[in-house]
């Protein structure tokens, strides 16, 4: 007997603007990310607002996964995936996002990958939005600062649940909702482009704005959920947290209530909202005290209360501390930073590694919603390096992975309900926050490098056949 459920969903996640590529094939419109210029882990990626002439863009290529899915999906077979996660680029369906009918090539080649995992009998697991959204929406609205967002993310999401009914039963609407709670997430979560902000990094940030996008997508999202639930009653619709999970770095009462408010607004808020359909108490004192107003119109409340998610799936790849002290050192991470924890050692990209964090924070949530939850993102963005032997031998991810799922299963024992995990980037692809190839995730090697040069040929890391004994045991064999 397994500790994990016997249909546990073991699998892989990516998103098409980070393994997709042609860009601007079959119809497809430009999204805000295919105007992200390369950066590094030291420099920012550029938003140019227009495509520029002899300017690299790593969204534009990528893997290349459009033409090589067939190839890609058979892989992850190979290592025995019941579920694969993928976004729908938006701009293939809707090139601007205003069209009145929907791209029918767009269409057609999700219906290839969605047929392509069913005949390997892999479940797939769509996010309807992953950090996609049509530039033309950004030109034209301000992203997600307006409400008219939500009528046209409403039709979108209706066109796929009619298209795929039958075929996805598992469905998410945000990727990472709360990233807008953080400068960074403007652009990259709400399509906010403000006056003056060319730095991916250091946007002209207007909080305001962020959280009325926020909200705007909680009603989208809860809109989309009725709709799915009515379109096709036997599919699931999750939501999609970033999970930092966020300690006090000394038992100072200062740095304790530090870091609850910390992770009140960044991984409780948004959660709350789409679980239990409705703001939570904090929110009010943080809107006041960082003058903040929030419109909304009415009905939006029952809205929310009506479409409430059926699970709850959240990213897991690192913890931060907070500290009321300043001058503590502090560290990056995923979206935002925190004060470095002493116990804890980091990638090479300074987020910290903490697999403990992860059987704490899955208790922590199943307490908190009482509904099933998911991990639909974890891994360890790593430099590989192809080996003379031609073999990539990349114990640390082994390690890594190791370690977060031995804590899946103590906090399965604790008694979580936990449906499955599928680590992020099972193949290697573009980075979100840098733009890099170089920070590698995959089980499988893709020879594609940050000057855009590469074959796109795939090989198995050793992890790919680790990884393969992991599922076929169902999680007993690490
Ligand atoms: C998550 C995102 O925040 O982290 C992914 O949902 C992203 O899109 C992943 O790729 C890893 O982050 P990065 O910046 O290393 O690509």
């Amino acid at each position: 007997m397994s500790v994990l459920k016997e249909n546990f969903l073991w699998g892989g996640a990516v998103a098409a603007n980070q393994c997709e590529g042609a860009w601007n094939v079959d119809g497809k419109g430009v999204s805000c990310a295919d105007l992200c210029t390369g950066g590094s882990r030291t420099t920012s990626k550029r938003i140019t607002r227009a495509v520029e002439e002899g300017t690299f863009y790593p969204s534009h290529e990528a893997i290349d996964f459009y033409h090589h899915y067939k190839e890609d999906i058979a892989l992850f077979a190979e290592m025995g995936f019941k579920c694969f996660r993928f976004s729908i680029a938006w701009t293939r369906i809707f090139p601007t996002g205003m069209e009145e009918e929907p791209n029918e090539a767009g269409l057609k080649f999700y219906d290839d990958v969605i047929e392509e995992c069913l005949k390997h009998a892999i479940e797939p697991l769509v996010t309807i939005s992953h950090y996609e959204m049509p530039f033309a929406m950004t030109e034209k609205y301000n992203g997600w600062a307006s409400r008219e967002c939500v009528e046209l993310f409403v039709k979108y999401a209706k066109v796929l649940f009619k298209r795929y009914k039958g075929k996805v039963k598992y469905w998410l609407t945000f990727n990472e909702i709360n990233a807008g709670t953080m400068p960074m997430g403007g652009y990259l979560s709400l399509g906010i482009l403000n006056e003056g902000t060319t730095d991916f990094m250091n946007q002209k940030d207007i909080p305001a704005l962020r959280f009325q996008g926020i909200h705007h997508q909680f009603v989208a999202s809860a809109l989309a959920v009725m709709a799915g639930h009515e379109i096709d009653p036997d599919c699931q619709i999750g939501c999609m947290i970033c999970h930092i999970t966020t300690y006090p770095l000394t038992c100072n009462p200062n740095d304790i209530l530090k870091a609850q408010q910390k992770d009140q607004i960044m991984n409780q808020f948004c959660g709350d909202v789409q679980v239990r359909g409705e703001y939570p108490h904090f929110m009010k004192r943080y809107f006041e005290e960082n003058q903040i107003t929030v419109n909304m119109e009415p009905g939006d409340a029952e809205i929310l209360k009506q479409g409430c998610v059926d699970f709850y799936t959240f990213s897991y790849y690192m913890s931060n501390c907070e500290s009321a002290d300043k001058d503590k050192i502090r560290t990056g991470g995923n979206l935002t930073g925190g004060a470095q924890n002493p116990y804890l050692e980091s990638s090479d990209w300074g987020w910290q590694i903490d697999p403990k964090g992860l059987r704490y924070t899955l208790n922590e949530l199943y307490g908190r919603y009482r509904i099933p939850l998911m991990v639909v993102e974890n891994g360890l963005g790593a430099y590989d390096k192809i080996e003379e032997d031609g073999k990539i031998h990349d114990e640390y991810r082994i390690d890594y992975l190791k370690k977060h799922i031995e804590q899946m299963k103590e906090a399965v024992r604790d008694g979580v309900d936990l449906m499955g995990y599928t680590p992020w980037g099972c193949i290697d692809l573009v980075s979100a926050s840098t733009g890099e190839m170089a920070k590698r995730y995959g089980f499988i090697y893709v020879e594609k490098y940050d000057d855009g040069t590469g074959d796109l040929s795939r090989r198995k890391k050793d992890s790919f056949d680790w990884y393969k004994k992991v599922i076929e045991s169902n999680g007993e064999e690490l």
